[in-house]
C-alpha cells in the first residue's frame, strides 16, 4: 500500500502475443510490462556475454547513476542475443506505431511520401550492485530536449514521443532488488508537472519479461535494498532515424583530420557530447575518444552536469 493507504499504481502486464493490447496498454499508461517477452535461456545468454564486461568495469563516477553501477556497452556487438532482439518482429510492430515517423511534402507539384524508420540509440547493459541508491525520477527523452503538451484530458497522441525503450532484466526484479519506479500516466504530463516518488509504483519482472516504456514516462531505477542481489538490466532505447546529421561527420573523416581540428571545431562537427548524454562512445566524450587517452575496458564518466557546453 501507498503512503496515503492507497495501492501503488502498476503497470498492465501483457503476453507478447497480444501486440494490440500491448500498443493500447503504451497509449494508456506510457509503459508496460511484456510478459515472456524472451526465452529464460535467451536472458541467461545475454546475461553471460554482458558478465565479463561488467566484472571489469570500475565504480561510476557521476550522478546519473549510483557507485555500485557497472556497465557493458556496444551490447549489439557483444551479444548475438541482444542483436535478435534489436529485430524482434514485436519490437518492429512497437516502433512502427510510436517512432517511426512518415511525412509527405510537395518537391514542385509532386506529392512525395518518407518514412524514417526508428535506429538505436542505446545499446547496453547495466547492473546495479547491492546498496546502489534509487535514481531521481526522470523522462530519457529529456536527452532530446522534448517539451511535452499536457494531454491529461485529451488522452494521448501517437506521435508525441520520438523514444521508446526496451529493458530486459537479467534476474526478476522487486521492490528489494530495485524494480523500477514507474508513474503510469506521466507521459501525458506537460513539462512543468513535478513528478513525485508517492505517485510512483514497481515494476515487477519475471525472468524474460520485458519493460516497454515511452520516452516521456517518468520512471527511475530503484534502491537496491539486497545484501547480495546483483540487478542487470539490458536496454535496447530507439530514436526517430532523423534524430542525426544529414552529412555523416563520423564517416566522412578521418581520425588524424579530426585531431587536428581546434576545440570548436570539433565541437561544431559532432565530436562532443550533445548536452545531456548524447554521442557518447562508452560514455567517453568523442573527441577524447579519438585521442585514444583511455582503457577501452574502463568506460568513463560523462561530465555529471554537462550545463555548459564544454570540454568535461
Ligand atoms: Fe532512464
Amino acid at each position: 500500500m501507498g503512503p496515503i493507504d492507497k495501492p501503488l499504481p502498476t503497470l498492465q502486464n501483457i503476453h507478447r502475443d497480444e501486440a494490440d493490447k500491448i500498443i493500447q496498454a503504451i497509449i494508456e499508461d506510457g509503459a508496460c510490462i511484456i510478459k515472456s517477452f524472451a526465452s529464460v535461456g535467451a536472458v541467461e545468454r545475454v546475461n553471460a556475454d554482458t558478465h565479463p564486461y561488467l566484472e571489469v568495469d570500475k565504480p561510476w563516477k557521476g550522478d546519473l547513476f549510483p557507485p555500485e553501477t557497472r556497465r557493458c556497452t556496444r551490447l549489439i556487438a557483444r551479444s548475438a542475443t541482444a542483436r535478435e532482439w534489436l529485430v524482434d518482429p514485436l519490437v518492429t510492430k512497437l516502433l512502427s506505431i510510436f517512432v517511426d515517423k512518415t511525412t509527405h511534402n510537395y518537391y514542385g507539384e509532386t506529392r512525395h511520401t518518407y518514412t524514417s524508420n526508428a535506429i538505436l540509440n542505446t545499446g547496453l547493459t547495466m547492473r546495479i550492485g547491492p546498496g546502489g541508491k534509487a535514481q531521481r525520477l526522470h523522462r530519457d527523452d529529456k536527452n532530446f530536449h522534448m517539451e511535452h503538451p499536457d494531454q491529461t484530458k485529451t488522452g494521448y497522441k501517437i506521435g508525441t514521443d520520438v523514444e521508446l525503450s526496451f529493458l530486459v532484466p537479467g534476474i526478476a526484479t522487486t521492490p528489494e532488488n530495485g524494480a523500477t519506479l514507474v508513474i503510469p500516466g506521466s507521459h501525458l504530463w506537460d513539462s512543468e508537472r513535478i513528478p513525485k516518488v508517492e505517485e510512483a509504483g514497481y515494476g515487477i519482472m519475471d525472468v524474460g519479461d520485458c519493460f516497454v516504456m515511452l520516452g516521456g514516462f517518468y520512471h527511475a531505477g530503484g534502491h537496491n535494498l539486497t545484501k547480495d542481489q546483483y540487478r542487470p538490466v539490458h536496454d535496447l532505447s530507439f530514436i526517430r532515424g532523423y534524430l542525426r546529421q544529414e552529412e555523416n561527420a563520423y564517416l566522412s573523416f578521418t581520425k588524424e583530420e579530426v585531431l587536428s581540428w581546434p576545440f570548436e571545431v570539433k565541437m561544431r562537427m559532432g565530436y562532443t557530447v550533445s548536452s545531456p548524454n548524447l554521442g557518447f562512445v562508452d560514455f567517453i566524450q568523442p573527441y577524447k575518444y579519438l585521442a585514444g587517452d583511455y582503457d577501452p575496458n574502463q568506460p568513463g564518466d560523462l561530465d555529471s552536469s554537462q550545463e555548459l557546453n564544454k570540454a568535461a
